[in-house]
């Protein structure tokens, strides 16, 4: 435990450069980020995780055609004003809701696919020098609580580094960033005592992937700055990550919740399936639907 307790979290990156080829051509003209999840955009579920965090400002690194996500979380002034005029102030007050204050987002272009590791460098001067959650939004969590709520609570007691991990088959661990870890912690935090992105199976470490929510600290753009590329040509996250461990603590923590990678059609297709069982507003005339159809 540190003695101090460590600096507050306030800002959230949110890495939204991707090209998302794997989506065309639904992704043709809409960032892959803008296509929903039941009825809400993907990127918007990962800046609601940071909102109930309490973080106060978004920063997204985007890439030329992304607009779209700079227009939606803006104030759409007609819009709001007609259904304030109308008197639909439940839809009035979601849209409110999730939008972040006048000056409290920042958007910069990446220019360059270079990798994860480049596209959270890009928000350097954004950030500054204080600690930052990262939220790869492709992977949508699902449950009670948000991920980065939970991660604050864990960043409260120990400082440092954190990254949410969770378990995964153990054939598939070569798609993700792998941990090692030792020194039980409680509370389903562990040290991290070794990172690898993208291992061989049979070299992995662990089962624990790297889950795409950290809380990293502001030293870090420093080992970004000279990291050289890694796996697939890529400036990598992860080994930047490996080289500030020499001299910072990172913890690893197992949070409460479901991961679909919404980057993955599959995942994507789940994820649909999986929030619209949840929602009461839904759940009773689609559920009779599913089943029928799953029995084909
Ligand atoms: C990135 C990270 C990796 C992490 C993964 C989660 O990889 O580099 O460590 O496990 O996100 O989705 P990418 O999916 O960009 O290849």
């Amino acid at each position: 435990m540190n003695s101090k307790s460590p600096r507050k979290v306030r800002k959230a990156v949110f890495p939204v450069a991707g090209l998302g080829t794997r989506f065309l051509p639904a992704t043709k003209v809409i960032p892959k980020e803008m296509l929903t999840v039941v009825d809400k955009p993907v990127i918007q579920y990962a800046v609601e995780e940071a909102i109930e965090a309490g973080i106060e400002h978004f920063v997204f690194v985007t890439g030329r055609g992304k607009g779209a996500i700079e227009d939606h979380f803006d104030l759409a002034y007609e819009l709001e004003a007609t259904l304030k005029a109308r008197g639909k102030s439940a839809e009035f007050e979601m849209l409110k809701a999730s939008r972040p204050l006048a000056g409290a987002a920042s958007f910069v272009r990446q220019q360059e696919p270079l990798g994860l590791g480049h596209a959270v460098w890009c928000a350097r001067d954004i950030v500054g020098d204080e600690p930052f959650a990262l939220a790869l939004p492709d992977m949508l969590i699902h449950g009670r609580r948000g991920c980065f709520a939970q991660m604050i609570d864990v960043y409260s007691r120990h400082g440092g580094n954190i990254i949410a991990v969770e378990e995964v088959p153990h054939e598939h661990v070569n798609r993700y960033g792998v941990v090692a870890l030792a020194g039980d912690m409680g509370h389903e935090t562990f040290r991290i005592t070794g990172m690898v992105e993208k291992p061989k199976v049979e070299e992995a470490p662990s089962d624990l992937i790297i889950s795409g929510r950290y809380i990293l600290q502001p030293e870090i753009f420093a080992k970004l700055a000279t990291q050289k590329p890694g796996a697939g040509g890529e400036i990598q996250l992860t080994d930047a990550m490996i080289a500030l461990m020499g001299e910072q603590d990172f913890f690893s923590y197992r949070f409460e919740g479901t991961t679909y990678d919404c980057g993955d059609k599959v995942g994507y297709l789940a994820a649909n399936v999986a929030l619209a069982l949840d929602r009461p507003d839904i759940e009773p005339k689609f559920r009779p639907l599913l089943d029928k159809l799953v029995k084909k």
